[in-house]
C-alpha cells in the first residue's frame, strides 16, 4: 500500500501543477481534497534520528500531522529502508490537501544539548540548520507560503528559516524569490498559541537584526559610504533611537586626531554616529562601539590587491552593532545602550597618513603610525575614549580588526579580549544560546610591552612583529579604556561565511550580532543597565 503511494507521488511530480489537484483525487482517493489556490502551501515537519526501520520517531507538531493524514507521511517514510540521518530531509507530495509539499527534515538525536567540548547547544544549531535546508528546498520547488515545525524550540526553528531566506540581491535585476514562512499551524491547537507566537517572533526578529548587518557588510564601498551609512541607519533606527549624525568638525572639536588621521587619504567626509535606545531610564548606559571602515585598502602601507574586495565588509563591527539595535529596540528590551560609531574610508592619496607620522588621540596620547592598515584600533581609540564620557556599565566594542584573529581561530569564533570574568561568563552564556560562538584571548601586560616600546611616541601602532597580532592589538585599545566591564571582540575571522554555517549563505555573515542582542538581553535582566 505505502509503496504504491511513493509510486504514485512521483508520478505526481511529474504532473503540470494544474493537473494536480484532479489527479491526486483519482489516485488516491482523497475525498476531501480540493482544487485550492493554496497550491503553492508546503510544510516542514521535524523527525529525531532515529535507528528503527518500523517507527519515526516525530516532533509534537510532526505526529499531530501524522495523524491528520491517517499515518500517511509515516507509512511513507517507513517505504524507504534508510533512516532519515541528521540534517536529511525527504520531500512528500500530495499527503494533505493543505500542502502541497510536505517536507520532513531531521534535526539530530532527541534530547542533544549543550556540548561543553563544542560549547554549542547541539539540538538547537540543528533544528537551525535542518529548517533552513528545509525552506531553501523548497523555495526550490516554488513554494511560497511555508509553515513551519516548531521543532521544540520555536525561536531556533525561526531563526533558521530567516536567515537562510537572506540573499543580498538589490543590485540584480533577478531577485532570489522570497516565500513566507510562518510557524506551523499546529500551533492553532496548542496550549502554549501565544507564548509560541511570541517566541517565533523572538527569533525573526534576531535573524532581522542580523540580516541588516549582512546587508550592510556587503554593500558595495562606492554605495556605503561613511554618508550613507548614516542615512541608512536614520532609516532603520529613527523611530525607535535618537540618531546623532556628527562631522568632521565635530571631531576636531572633540579632539579626535587619531580617528581624523585615518580619515584624512579620503575624499569621503568620517562621520561619528552616536546613537541611543532608551528602553528604560538610567544613568549607567550599556555602551557599544563599533568600526566602521567603509573600505580598508591599508593606505600608504597598501594591501595587496587579490581579495581586496572583502575589505568592503570592514564596517563590520559598525554593522553589528546597527543590526543589534535594531533588534533590540524591535524587542523593546528594558535597557539603556548607546552606540558610538566612528566611519571612514582609509586610502592612500596626497594627504593620507605616512609611516611614521604621529597623531594625538582623543585621551591626549600620542601615537606613532608605523603602519597605515592598523587603522582599525587608531577610530576605535578615539571612540572608546569618548564613550567613557558617558558613565557606562559596560562597554563592548566589535572591530574587524586582525587578520591575527583569522590565523588563530577562523570562523570557529569570534575572539573575546575582556578585562571581567563576569562579563565573559555573560557573553559566553549568550553565546551557547544564539549559536554563534566566542572565545576568550589573554590581555596581558607581554602585549602591552609591544605596542608601548616606541621611538617618537606614547605608543606605536603595531607592536614589532607579527607574533599575537590579535592580542598586541587588543592591547593597544586597552589604552584607551578605563571602565572595569570592557570588552573586545575581534570578528575578522568571522566576517564572511564561506559555508561552515550551514544556515547562513555564502558571503558576509553578520556574526555576532545574535549573541550580542542574547548578552543584552541578559544584561537588561540586571537592574543597573
Ligand atoms: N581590516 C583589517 C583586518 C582584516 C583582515 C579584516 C582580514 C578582515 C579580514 C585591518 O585593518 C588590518 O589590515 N590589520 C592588519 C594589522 C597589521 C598591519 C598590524 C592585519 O591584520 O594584517
Ligand atoms: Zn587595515
Ligand atoms: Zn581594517
Amino acid at each position: 500500500m505505502a509503496a504504491s503511494i511513493v509510486k504514485r507521488v512521483s508520478r505526481v511530480k511529474k504532473l503540470n501543477i494544474s493537473h494536480i489537484s484532479a489527479r491526486y483525487k483519482l489516485l488516491t482517493g482523497f475525498r476531501h481534497f480540493s482544487t485550492s489556490k493554496q497550491w503553492n502551501k508546503a510544510l516542514v515537519l521535524g523527525v529525531y534520528e532515529n535507528e528503527s526501520t518500523d517507527s519515526i520517531d516525530f516532533t509534537g507538531t510532526a505526529r499531530k500531522f501524522d495523524e491528520k493524514a491517517d499515518g500517511k507521511i509515516s507509512q511513507l517514510l517507513l517505504t524507504v529502508k534508510k533512516p532519515l540521518k541528521c540534517g536529511k530531509t525527504r520531500t512528500l507530495h500530495a499527503v494533505d490537501p493543505e500542502f502541497s509539499s510536505v517536507l520532513v527534515t531531521c534535526i539530530g538525536k532527541r534530547g542533544e544539548g549543550y556540548d561543553e567540548l563544542e560549547t554549542v547547544d547541539k539540538g538547537r544549531e540543528s533544528i537551525r540548520a535542518a529548517v533552513a535546508k528545509a525552506v531553501l528546498q523548497l523555495r526550490e520547488l516554488g513554494e511560497n507560503e511555508i509553515e513551519v515545525d516548531s521543532c521544540g524550540d520555536t525561536e531556533a526553528s525561526a531563526e533558521g528559516c530567516h536567515l537562510a531566506l537572506f540573499s543580498y540581491d538589490d543590485l540584480k535585476a533577478e531577485k532570489s524569490r522570497k516565500p513566507t514562512v510562518r510557524i506551523s499551524c499546529a500551533t492553532r491547537y496548542s496550549q502554549d498559541k501565544n507564548s509560541m507566537e511570541k517566541e517565533w517572533r523572538k527569533g525573526a526578529i534576531l535573524a532581522e537584526g542580523q540580516n541588516l548587518s549582512r546587508r550592510l557588510m556587503e554593500m558595495p564601498a562606492n554605495l556605503l559610504t561613511p554618508t550613507k551609512f548614516a542615512e541608512i541607519i536614520k532609516e532603520q533606527l529613527a523611530d525607535k533611537c535618537e540618531v546623532l549624525v556628527r562631522d568632521k568638525d565635530w571631531a576636531e572639536s572633540m579632539k579626535m586626531g587619531s580617528f581624523l588621521s585615518v580619515a584624512r587619504g579620503s575624499v569621503e567626509p568620517p562621520v561619528f554616529l552616536e546613537i541611543e535606545y532608551k528602553g528604560r531610564q538610567s544613568d549607567s548606559p550599556l555602551a557599544l562601539v563599533g568600526k566602521g571602515v567603509t573600505f580598508d585598502t591599508g593606505g600608504i602601507s597598501i594591501k595587496p590587491s587579490q581579495g581586496m574586495d572583502a575589505m568592503r565588509g570592514d564596517m563590520g563591527g559598525a554593522a553589528c552593532v546597527a543590526g543589534s539595535l535594531l533588534s533590540v529596540s524591535k524587542l523593546q528590551l528594558p535597557v539603556h545602550v548607546k552606540a558610538f560609531i566612528p566611519l571612514c574610508e582609509n586610502m592612500p592619496s596626497g594627504s593620507a597618513t605616512k609611516p611614521g607620522d604621529v597623531v594625538t588621540a582623543m585621551n591626549g596620547k600620542t601615537i606613532q603610525v608605523d603602519n597605515t592598515d592598523a587603522e582599525g584600533r587608531l577610530i576605535l581609540a578615539d571612540a572608546l575614549c569618548y564613550s567613557e564620557q558617558f558613565n557606562p556599565s559596560l562597554i563592548l566594542d566589535m572591530a574587524t580588526l586582525t587578520g591575527a584573529i583569522d590565523v588563530a581561530l577562523g570562523a570557529g569564533a569570534a575572539g573575546v579580549f575582556t578585562n571581567s570574568e563576569n562579563m565573559w561568563n555573560k557573553l559566553q552564556k549568550a553565546s551557547v544560546r544564539s549559536g554563534d560562538r566566542v572565545w576568550r584571548m589573554p590581555l596581558f601586560n607581554h602585549y602591552t610591552k609591544k605596542i608601548t616600546e616606541c621611538q617618537l611616541a606614547d605608543l606605536n601602532n603595531i607592536g614589532g612583529s607579527r607574533s599575537g597580532g590579535a592580542c598586541t592589538a587588543a592591547a593597544f585599545l586597552k589604552e584607551f579604556v578605563n571602565n572595569k566591564n570592557w570588552l573586545h571582540l575581534d570578528i575578522a575571522g568571522v566576517m564572511s561565511n564561506s559555508g561552515d554555517v550551514a544556515y547562513l549563505g555564502k558571503g558576509m555573515s553578520g556574526r555576532p550580532t545574535r549573541t550580542v542582542i542574547e548578552f543584552i538581553n541578559l544584561m537588561s535582566k540586571e537592574t543597573k543597565n
